[in-house]
């Protein structure tokens, strides 16, 4: 699908035209585990990949959750994953070391080259998301600019969603012009406007849904679709509704990239980010772009988004519960506007969502009446949300988007992509809705 040529991956038109790797076909390669001479999940174990790791597979979610890419370390027993706080790993001899280095062995040499407590994080992912590989990155943004660059150089363009995280805008919209090439963001989610954005030199489609911070909504299966029939490589930000809410890769998409940092984490106390896709792309990535980047993750980190995992499919089912019940308080009070929230029917993606996704996520978007002041108002009286930014935490956090996130992105643009002066946005928790509702409702009352 991809190869690998001066310093980044490129499409292979060939094999785009036989239409069989690229979209959905690391879905479909999963039962075949992986490949041999990867290095193994525990490095005390057989330098083969552990059978935990691909018993795993056949699985389900919440148990691939718990066991995948983990499994008790042969020699001590410890049932949790180590953390291998080494920046270096010693050889046993010069042809060891020699054949580590050459890819000849499985086998760890260099932290920044790989890490057993980082890999078991992107072996679970890799389950998690249903892909043949991924990688484990120090932040969302690492993993988003990396993955970027290894499709895209100099005099390449970009085909992007309009309603984006910012610096994920931000880095296509000025970033990628330093290095000769160019972003369009499409008009709207519909299929149309991402066709018309299309160009001959385009080597990529960039998109999330839900988005941040409008929660807008696009048919991922159709965007797959419209993707392919233009071999063009799919990649989602799969942030905010998780693997548990929705598998892109199942539906087409080429490579799916996550924060870390929020709902995969889960606690709020670790930055992280995850590329994954097909081996034909990963394996690369992770000896060019990521090594020479150097964005790795800590394996500390690396260890904290691991335990979080464990509990990932029960927090999220309790927060998009809460979400609801919140989404739908907020959608009949005289203070607000207007809820931007995929679960009301009102919502315009809400069949989309309804159809992609297990439940319609922890995300909630507000419009307060008063505007720009309104917003802040409300920021100010609440009392269990914490002000503050991120998401996907236990806690509930609240954020005003003109005067924080988006205050440097000029007032017209801003109304252009949904973000109005009185928004609001909530990361819904795992509190007792009742307490969240009772503090939006006193916040309210002004
Ligand atoms: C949807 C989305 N993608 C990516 C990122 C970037 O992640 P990080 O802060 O881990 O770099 C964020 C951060 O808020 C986000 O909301």
């Amino acid at each position: 699908m991809v190869f690998y040529r001066s310093g980044r991956l490129r499409r292979d038109p060939s094999q785009f035209a036989r239409g069989s790797l690229t979209h959905g076909g690391c879905y479909s390669t999963i039962a075949g585990g992986f490949p041999a001479g990867l290095p193994p999940a525990n490095p005390m174990s057989k330098p083969e990949i552990s059978s935990d790791a691909i018993m795993t597979r056949q699985h389900r979610f919440a148990t691939q959750t718990v066991h995948a890419g983990e499994g008790p370390c042969p020699v001590t027993g410890a049932l949790d994953t180590p953390i291998y706080q080494s920046t270096t790993f010693a050889s046993a001899n010069s042809d060891d070391m020699a054949a580590v280095y050459g890819d000849e062995k499985p086998g760890y040499m260099y932290t920044r080259y790989g890490n057993p407590t980082i890999r078991a994080l992107e072996l679970k992912m890799a389950a998690l998301e249903g892909c043949e590989g991924a990688l484990a990155t120090a932040s969302g943004m690492a993993a988003i600019s990396s993955a970027i660059l290894a499709f895209v150089g100099s005099g390449d363009h970009v085909v992007a969603a309009r309603s984006l995280y910012g610096a994920a805008y931000d880095f296509l919209n000025h970033l990628l012009p330093r290095y000769g090439a160019a972003a369009t963001f499409a008009g709207s989610a519909r299929m149309e406007d991402f066709e018309k954005s299309i160009r001959p030199n385009t080597r990529l489609i960039y998109f999330e849904t839900p988005s941040n911070p409008v929660l807008e909504i696009i048919d991922i299966g159709a965007l797959a679709a419209l993707a392919r029939s233009h071999r063009i490589p799919l990649m989602i930000d799969n942030t905010f509704a998780s693997p548990v809410l929705q598998r892109p890769a199942g539906l087409g998409v080429t490579v799916v990239v996550h924060s870390a940092t929020k709902y995969l984490c889960g606690h709020g106390d670790a930055m992280g980010g995850i590329i994954a896709g097909p081996e034909s792309y990963i394996t690369p990535l992770s000896k060019s772009i990521l090594r020479d980047f150097g964005g790795i993750i800590s394996p500390f980190n690396a260890w904290l988004i691991l335990r979080g995992i464990h509990t990932l499919p029960l927090r999220v089912f309790a927060q998009c519960a809460n979400a609801q019940r919140i989404a739908d308080f907020l959608n009949s009070h005289s203070q607000v506007e207007r809820v931007n929230y995929p679960g009301l029917p009102g919502h315009p993606g809400h069949e989309i969502a309804e159809a992609q996704m297990k439940a319609f996520g922890a995300m909630i978007s507000f419009e307060v009446k008063g505007g720009y002041e309104g917003g802040k108002k409300v920021m100010d009286r609440v009392k269990i949300f914490a002000r503050a930014a991120s998401l996907g935490d236990t806690r509930s956090l609240i954020v005003h988007s003109a005067s924080t996130s988006h205050r440097a992105v000029p007032r017209e643009q801003r109304l252009a992509i949904g973000i109005s002066d009185g928004l609001v946005r909530l990361s819904v928790g795992v509190e007792d809705p009742d307490d969240l509702i009772e503090d939006l409702d006193q916040a309210l009352a002004f």
